[in-house]
């Protein structure tokens, strides 16, 4: 061999380990910074990269709750739907996992459900576990362009390997479109005990539409519901049934929730529920809940304007009068222009739905999960006294939980809040304004709100159902979120938001009459990442 070629191979032998170095270099890079880039948040979960909307697929199984989700992993804008996955034992931490559907000729794969098909009606199972059944929409885009209405339809895969890879079903469609359905989507399947048959509900433009199966391959039309019912501001979107049982009476309700955009409680889009009976083929709200989903209202599940597509998982253990929940902490309005790059969206934390029962008949309260309380570090305890303007809580990190007691005056000449504050003097407020009877959340000034003229045009406000003069709110700080829980979970209101610098110092603030600060425990937070 000559010099030449000699040298020539040296060159190139050091070409090749440069540039695996480089790459092993910039690798490293990244994994140092993933999950660590600017508004990420850090107890929520959110797609390592790229684009995520909806929760999809939730379903319990085997020690695992798993999290698919509306993902293009090629942009962090919307485009071609797959179902991106996750899976944690916890719901607090979260592993993901590769693609878990794909889409192929026949279309986008769109939101849906999974279930445990626990005495393999479907057939698909091939092994001694029951199979994973998912049912999704069918979204074909190319019958789409051609003008044609029939383009959206309903397909299942399967899973043998506990959700780990999934295999479409070969005769898909299961429910094809029946013509001219332009919005014919997000098919969420449940066991009814009661009837004995799975169940699905989809929605359908204006209304809801449930159908029935033996064996999840095949359907039939039980019955629609909701064309002249509850809000109808937009399109329905992502619907969900199960039944709940009231901890306190022991009665059994079925709740029915359907998110909406626009049409949500502060713009764009929201999350309304009705409750009432269902019988197997129809669903019927019951007579005192009507009168609050007539002319056009809707009873909200979250206040906030972020807290979107919003579904339960199935098959996790729980008592029934229990259900968990988790929804996109986001809002169509603004969803692809918020200033985040390497990801875009979060979910909501988890949370367990209750059956309450009020004046006005039975609602929904929620909690965020007891498993978030192991990311609770030292607290930092406020004494009690009177809070007649402004009182700094301290230092906070970017990420705290904050449960707040106060008692409020008789007269309702007062409001009363907090206000989060960072070096750049931007500040985000959120309290309880006593004239109107409402909660707020004001981020007009929490930083930049440049890339949307909708996302903070306007003070959001919540009505507040309790009467009691004790007020408790528990709320959730993330880098770029918060979520309020107030008056034991009656009234959530989850919003988000981007300051240029993280919020370091909290305030209260009390305006009118004084209000008295029975406790304020804040708690700063772990990251899960
Ligand atoms: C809701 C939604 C669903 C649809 C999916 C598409 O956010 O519009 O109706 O299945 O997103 O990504």
């Amino acid at each position: 061999m000559g010099l030449k070629y000699f040298s020539l191979i040296i060159y190139f032998g050091l070409l090749i380990a440069c540039t695996a170095e480089k790459q092993e270099a910039d690798q490293n890079a990244l994994s140092d910074t993933l999950y660590h880039e600017q508004h990420r948040p850090q107890f929520h979960f959110s797609p390592p990269r790229n684009w995520m909307n909806d929760p999809n697929g939730l379903v319990y199984f085997d020690g695992e709750y798993h999290l698919f989700y509306q993902h293009y992993p090629d942009s962090n804008v919307w485009g071609p739907m797959h179902w991106g996955h996750a899976v944690s034992i916890d719901l607090v931490h979260w592993e993901n996992l590769p693609i878990a559907i794909y889409p192929d000729s026949a279309g986008y794969i769109f939101s849906g459900s999974a279930v445990v098909d626990e005495k393999n009606s479907s057939g698909l199972g091939t092994g001694t576990q029951p199979p994973l059944v998912a049912m999704y929409t069918i979204h074909d885009p190319m019958k789409q362009q051609a003008g044609r209405n029939d383009y959206e339809s309903q397909g299942i895969a399967y899973s043998n390997d506990k959700g780990g890879t999934w295999t479409k079903y070969t005769g898909n469609p299961v429910i094809p479109n029946p013509g001219n359905e332009r919005d014919f989507r997000d098919p969420k399947v449940t066991w009814d005990e009661g009837s004995g048959q799975w169940v699905v509900v989809l929605a359908v433009k204006d209304h809801v539409a449930f159908w029935g199966s033996s064996d999840l391959k095949s359907w039939h039309h039980l019955s629609d519901f909701g064309t002249s019912l509850g809000s109808h501001g937009g399109v329905w979107e992502c619907p969900d049934l199960f039944p709940l049982q009231c901890t306190e009476s022991g009665e059994t309700k079925w709740v029915l929730i359907v998110n909406i955009n626009p049409g949500g409680p502060n713009g764009g889009s929201g999350s309304q529920y009705f409750i009432g009976q269902w019988d197997g083929t129809t669903f019927s709200p019951d007579a005192d809940f009507i009168p609050f989903v007539t002319n056009e209202q809707g009873v909200w599940l979250d206040f906030g304007k972020d807290d979107y597509a919003g579904v339960t998982w199935s098959n996790a253990p729980l008592s029934p009068d229990q259900r968990l929940w988790i929804g996109w902490m986001s809002n169509w309005e603004y969803a692809t222009v918020v200033p985040t790059t390497a990801w875009r969206s979060a979910c909501t934390l988890p949370r367990e739905l209750r059956l309450v029962h009020t004046e006005s008949g039975f609602r929904l309260a929620s909690d965020p999960v007891a498993t978030l309380q192991q990311l609770r570090q030292q607290p930092l305890r406020t004494a009690p006294g009177v809070i007649d303007s402004i009182l700094v809580l301290g230092k906070v990190p970017s990420m705290f939980e904050l449960e707040l007691d106060l008692q409020l005056p008789e007269s309702g000449d007062f409001s009363v809040g907090l206000i989060l504050e960072n070096d750049s003097e931007e500040s985000y407020r959120i309290g309880f304004d006593g004239h109107s009877n409402r909660f707020y959340s004001d981020r007009m000034a929490a930083g930049d709100h440049s890339f949307s003229d909708r996302f903070a045009s306007a003070i959001h406000t919540a009505p507040r159902q309790s009467d009691s003069r004790h007020l408790q709110m528990h709320l959730y700080f993330d880098v770029s979120s918060v979520e309020l829980f107030a008056d034991d979970g009656s009234m959530v209101l989850t919003e988000i938001y981007f300051p240029s610098a993280p919020f370091s110092q909290v305030k209260l603030q009390a305006k009118g009459e004084p209000v008295k600060l029975s406790e304020a425990t804040i708690y700063p937070l772990q990251s899960i990442w």
